[in-house]
């Protein structure tokens, strides 16, 4: 698996631009905000995000300064996205350091959550890109809908695997989406392009979700987040799910009896859930699932020609799929 560092290699130029760029975005004048975008900024975690604007961008033509613009609000959104999140999920953990709302409070979270996404709103609006703006506004209706879904069926061990595909596609997808179309979007790119971009940023963040859900089930702690945390919190994601339609109805049904008040379970319960899954192989369902997206992705690139850029997105999608944090 190429590392992130070497992915990054056929935009090196373009990503010091876009790391100059970030700086100068994260300043406030108010003390206290400045004081949390100084706390996530030092805790920068993979910035994929940015870097797939980047690569989608100069697979099609050179980047311009939209592109960086939009590598910024994009990662801004994504980490404004964090910090509400980990108040949603009681998450105390992010980036192996203490979460925002932990570090300071809840309140801080929403209110600095909200100041950062009023500043997306702002670096879009200055780009006077009327499809970069439909994007990103789409995308805000996305990402709450898909938390949204998911909160309604918070603790119910009945979802299947349809419901689960649709929050993900929404809370996830969308955004990997929308870096990639914008991104091909900044740099002038033709609809065939977009089209084939859009679709692949698509695929390749349904397979870092169902990622990010095998690691709940893993002992991985490079993770830098709680483990086991999806389940604590009632969230019942691809590998569960597919260990509960292949268990035999009895054993089925236990593990779905011990779905009440799973926040104030026993480690041993929680344990044997995860046990469970593993059993059923709901793990590596996942896995294949995965592979098959990777699949799809790759032939959607398959309207550009080979080149270095192609490549760093193809190993993209290896990195999402066998990452370890
Ligand atoms: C975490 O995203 C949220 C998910 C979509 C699972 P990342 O794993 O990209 O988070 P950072 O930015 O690298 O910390
Ligand atoms: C990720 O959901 C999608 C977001 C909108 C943040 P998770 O809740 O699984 O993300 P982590 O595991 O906390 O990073
Ligand atoms: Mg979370
Ligand atoms: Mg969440
Ligand atoms: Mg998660």
């Amino acid at each position: 698996m190429a590392t992130i560092s070497e992915i990054r290699r056929p935009v090196e130029a373009e990503w010091r631009q876009f790391e100059r760029y970030q700086h100068d975005c994260l300043q406030s004048d108010n003390p206290l905000q400045q004081e949390v975008l100084n706390y996530i900024a030092q805790r920068s975690g993979k910035q994929l995000r940015p870097l797939l604007v980047l690569l989608a961008a100069k697979l099609c033509n050179p980047v311009t300064d939209k592109t960086f613009r939009t590598a910024v609000a994009l990662e801004m959104l994504h980490n404004a996205s964090l910090v509400h999140d980990d108040v949603v999920d009681s998450s105390d953990t992010r980036r192996g350091a203490p979460a925002v709302h932990i570090r300071w409070s809840n309140k801080v979270a929403v209110l600095a959550g909200d100041y950062m996404l009023a500043k997306v709103i702002g670096l879009v609006a200055e780009m006077r890109n009327i499809r970069i703006l439909e994007i990103v506004s789409q995308l805000g209706r996305s990402l709450s809908s898909g938390e949204l879904a998911q909160l309604h069926v918070g603790q119910s061990m009945w979802i299947d695997e349809e419901h689960y595909n649709r929050v993900i596609e929404l809370k996830t997808a969308r955004l990997f989406q929308a870096c990639a179309e914008a991104g091909a979007e900044s740099a002038g790119c033709t609809q065939r392009q977009r089209t084939a971009l859009r679709e692949y940023g698509r695929l390749l963040g349904l397979c870092f979700q169902i990622k990010d859900d095998i690691f709940d089930y893993s002992d991985l702690e490079e993770i830098g987040k709680p483990t086991m945390s999806d389940l604590r919190d009632g969230k019942v994601t691809l590998p569960l799910i597919i260990a509960l339609q292949r268990a035999p109805e009895s054993e089925a049904a236990a593990i779905r009896a011990m779905s009440e008040h799973l926040d104030e379970a026993d480690p041993r319960t929680l344990q044997e859930i995860k046990s469970f899954v593993l059993r059923f192989h709901g793990d590596e369902y996942a896995v294949q699932r995965m592979l098959e997206y990777k699949k799809q992705a790759t032939e959607a690139l398959s309207v550009f020609r080979d080149s270095p850029i192609r490549e760093a997105l193809i190993q993209l999608l290896d990195y999402a799929i066998n990452r370890v944090q």
